[in-house]
């Protein structure tokens, strides 16, 4: 691995030599063409290969309404042109929320979301005449459950001596009873006829960033039907899959965001060698591709790491790190081609079904080369855009309109945003989007140091 550097390119040609020195898998492809067909998602078509990854603001309302700060992204987003829009993090039961402000569709709001996605699609056709395909990413936070306050209220598939203490879990607490985890299907199934009600044209069940289902793939330590073996770990994914399955029918997409890798030790993380947990095991992430899309799902994106710890880079390669994070030991393109080349494995076992790749956004104004070069190759069917879409939400329109990305907008992978989740706030691009979100990134770490200093004297 070499050594960690901040992103330096001024032209296309520094970056192609350093993608060289690094020997890293990377191609780019000037002609960026590709970014612009349309793709057939179950019997949608999305009109362009651009999507917008799940990218949380934590800044609903209390009962997981949209606010106005929700109305706003979207409508940003759907103006700028994407052709897939995967809606963020969205709960389906109250205490699997990762935060009081988390998204959560329930009968009582289901006007509000119908509303919001109306115009959100009104806004996208009189912009450029077609709207984005919408799917909305049904979650349940589990270890990282914050459903009130500031207090976690973890909600665990098993213990883990790494993560435990870092959320406070006492080594005798309780895991989630099988009985627990079963009722979750019926509630996965109606978050899902909900959200079709309410206009989406899919759901995603999310099995990614060590959320429930995430760590539950990774629960070789649990005893019983949802622990151990592949098949007891991915059980409960299969059983909503199937669910949500025979009440949609054969109609909206049924997607899901899952982990490959978790860059996190055996016995406690999948995807990756039992020896070493920073190589890559493919054997049961293909395992679970396989599985998923034998049983109806027809749209994949996959991510890796766990974001709440202290391999953030894993997730989402960047310059400087949130707080209390190392600097990690990879240069960020090696990071980049990491998530690359999971995408490109995925895509291979997943055949016809359409894959969302990411890990773009550190390239900032290159990212286009590299998304056209991975499209061309059939690495991925889309070309996923995560921070970059909170910094820059039209930048899909000037890609496609050939103009390119202008750098003065691109995100500089500062982990401002991440760091506002952290500290428990609404959160957005405090750089380029500065008027909105600079004053709250203020407020919320000062509220967030004043916290930690009044929690250092209690325990004084
Ligand atoms: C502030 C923030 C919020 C995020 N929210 C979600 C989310 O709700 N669901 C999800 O699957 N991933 C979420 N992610 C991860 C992104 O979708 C994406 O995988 C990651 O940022 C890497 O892509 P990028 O390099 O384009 O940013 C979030 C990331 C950030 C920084
Ligand atoms: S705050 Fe803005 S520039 Fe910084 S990482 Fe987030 S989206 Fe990118």
């Amino acid at each position: 691995m070499a050594k960690h550097e901040v992103f330096q390119f001024e032209t296309l040609e520094e970056l192609k030599s350093k993608i060289l020195q690094l020997n890293v898998n990377m191609a780019l492809s000037e002609d960026v063409s590709s970014l612009a067909k349309p793709v057939k998602v179950g019997n949608r078509t999305a009109p362009n290969a651009i999507a917008i990854l799940p990218m949380e603001g934590c800044d609903s309302e209390l009962d997981g309404s949209p606010s106005e700060l929700v109305e706003r992204r979207y409508t940003r987003l759907a103006s700028g042109g994407a052709g897939l829009i995967w809606w963020e993090a969205c709960a389906v039961v109250n205490e699997g929320r990762a935060n009081s402000l988390q998204m959560m569709l329930t009968n009582k709001n289901i006007g509000k979301f119908s509303k919001l996605i109306k115009a959100v699609n009104k806004k996208a056709e009189e912009e450029k005449g077609d709207r984005p395909v919408h799917v909305l990413q049904l979650t349940h936070s589990g270890r990282y459950s914050r459903p009130e306050g500031h207090t976690p209220q973890p909600l665990i598939p098993q213990h883990d001596p790494i993560l435990d203490p870092r959320v406070g879990i006492e080594e005798d607490a309780p895991v989630l009873s099988d009985s627990y985890l079963e009722s979750l299907v019926e509630q996965y199934v109606h978050s899902a006829k909900l959200a079709i009600e309410a206009g989406f044209d899919g759901v995603d069940i999310k099995a990614c960033h060590r959320y429930l289902l995430s760590e539950l793939l990774a629960s070789h330590t649990r005893e019983g039907k949802y622990g151990g073996s592949f098949e007891n770990r991915s059980r409960l994914l299969k059983e909503i899959i199937i669910e949500i399955h025979k009440a949609l029918g054969a109609g909206p997409i049924i997607a899901s965001r899952f982990n490959v890798f978790d860059a996190h030790p055996y016995p406690y993380g999948f995807g990756q060698d039992k020896e070493d947990f920073m190589v890559f095991d493919p054997t049961e992430p293909m395992q679970l591709v396989r599985m998923i899309c034998d049983n109806g799902v027809n749209l994949l994106s996959n991510s890796a790491g766990n974001p709440y710890y202290i391999y953030p880079q894993v997730t989402r390669p960047f310059d400087k790190s949130s707080m209390g994070i190392p600097v990690p030991e990879e240069h960020p393109l090696e990071s980049i081609a990491r998530l690359f080349d999971f995408t490109r494995k995925i895509q291979k076992e997943a055949g016809d079904i359409p894959v969302v790749g990411n890990g773009y956004t550190w390239l900032r104004q290159f990212l286009p080369y590299a998304g056209a070069a991975n499209l061309e190759d059939g690495s991925c069917r889309f070309v996923g855009l995560g921070r970059a879409s909170f910094a820059y939400p039209d930048a899909p329109r000037d890609i496609l309109r050939g103009n390119g990305m202008d750098s003065k907008k691109c995100c500089i992978a500062c982990s401002k945003c991440t760091q506002i989740m952290r500290d428990h706030g609404r959160t957005g691009c405090v750089i380029r989007d500065s008027k909105v979100y600079a004053p709250l990134f203020k407020e919320y770490r000062a509220a967030a140091e004043a916290r930690e200093s009044a929690n250092t004297k209690r325990k004084e």
